[in-house]
């Protein structure tokens, strides 16, 4: 059942102080907005507040706020792995879009967390840096990217940090050097305590990669303009969910408007229209015939946000 927003932030329980509070902050405070407009799958129902700070301030001191008046809370870059409920979320989503602000030092950058991929791949380019184009036809965000540190098999973006700014979970900002922020494969300490991310310093003195050539097979391999979250599991050790879900005959594979690609099998495509609980059945369905076919237990590698 989709819930008016009014109706959710009864839920929240905290309406008028929690909206007069964050509309004090520089940024902007919408009710009742739909999520799945800022997801590249396209699915998701109304946040009951969606909030985009303008300053890294803002961004911590809406945590702050929300967390005080006891409201759930939640982060959102580019929405590029992310899966919301029809329902949509009771709470406060926060948006990074407007967080874009890139510094160029001599070996380094500095990114705020909603600072996209591409761009900041662009701005590095202007500047002859092609040391983390490893990340090329990634649509995520800074903060998402570090978060899940993402990237190809042959280079992550944590490979790249010199440093991490954080929202601690005692509200504090902290600077965490690349050890403390434990990357692993599309893993972080980072991601697996909920630690918002507010910008990353970033070595570009790596080894180059060939951009172009990386998005050209991309665009071959994976249904790179269709609507997904990217790839839906993690690769088990020394193999590939997409084979493996392939092996088990699932490529093409329906429930409503969703379908496993034909393309890339570890990619759900949004035909259009599907909604969030199709999505779920079909992975659902994957993970049980990848386990009958195999005994691999795939791990989800996409963020299934609970309503
Ligand atoms: N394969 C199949 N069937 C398929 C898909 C793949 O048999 O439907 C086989 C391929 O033929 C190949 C092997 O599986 O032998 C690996 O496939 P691929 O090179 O496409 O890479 P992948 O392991 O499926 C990983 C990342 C991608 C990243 C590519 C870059 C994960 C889960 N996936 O995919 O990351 O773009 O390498 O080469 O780590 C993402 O994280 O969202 C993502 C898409």
């Amino acid at each position: 059942m989709l819930l008016e927003g009014g109706e959710l932030l009864h839920r929240v329980g905290c309406d008028p102080a929690l909206v007069a509070a964050l509309s004090a902050l520089p940024g902007q405070v919408e009710r009742n907005a739909p999520l799945a407009t800022l997801t590249t799958i396209g699915i998701g129902g109304p946040a009951a507040i969606l909030f985009a700070p303008e300053t890294a301030d803002a961004l911590v001191e809406a945590i702050a706020i929300s967390s005080r008046l006891g409201a759930p809370c939640l982060v959102l870059g580019a929405g590029s792995n992310v899966l919301f409920p029809d329902a949509g979320y009771p709470g406060v989503v926060i948006v990074t879009r407007a967080l874009s602000h890139v510094r160029l030092h001599d070996r380094t950058v500095d990114a705020l967390c909603g600072v996209r991929l591409p761009s900041l791949l662009s701005a590095l380019h202007d500047s002859g840096w092609h040391s983390l184009d490893f990340l090329s036809g990634i649509p995520g965000s800074v903060g998402g990217a570090i978060a899940m540190n993402a990237g190809i098999p042959a280079r992550a973006i944590g490979d790249a940090v010199e440093a991490v700014t954080v929202r601690d979970a005692d509200g504090a900002v902290r600077v965490l050097d690349r050890d403390a922020c434990g990357f692993a494969y599309r893993g972080s300490a980072i991601r697996a305590s909920r630690l918002p991310v507010v910008s990353a310093l970033l070595r570009l003195d790596g080894p180059a990669f060939d951009g172009a050539a990386l998005l050209a097979a991309r665009r071959k391999r994976q249904p790179i303009a269709a609507r997904t979250a990217g790839c839906v599991f993690k690769n088990p050790l020394n193999d590939s969910a997409g084979r493996l879900i392939e092996g088990a005959g699932l490529k093409g594979l329906r429930v409503g408007r969703a379908k496993v690609s034909e393309l890339h099998a570890n990619f759900i495509v949004n035909l259009g229209g599907a909604r969030c609980a199709e999505i779920r059945k079909l992975i659902d369905i994957v993970h049980q015939k990848v386990y009958k076919s195999f005994q691999i237990s795939l791990e989800l590698e996409i963020e299934v946000i609970e309503g």
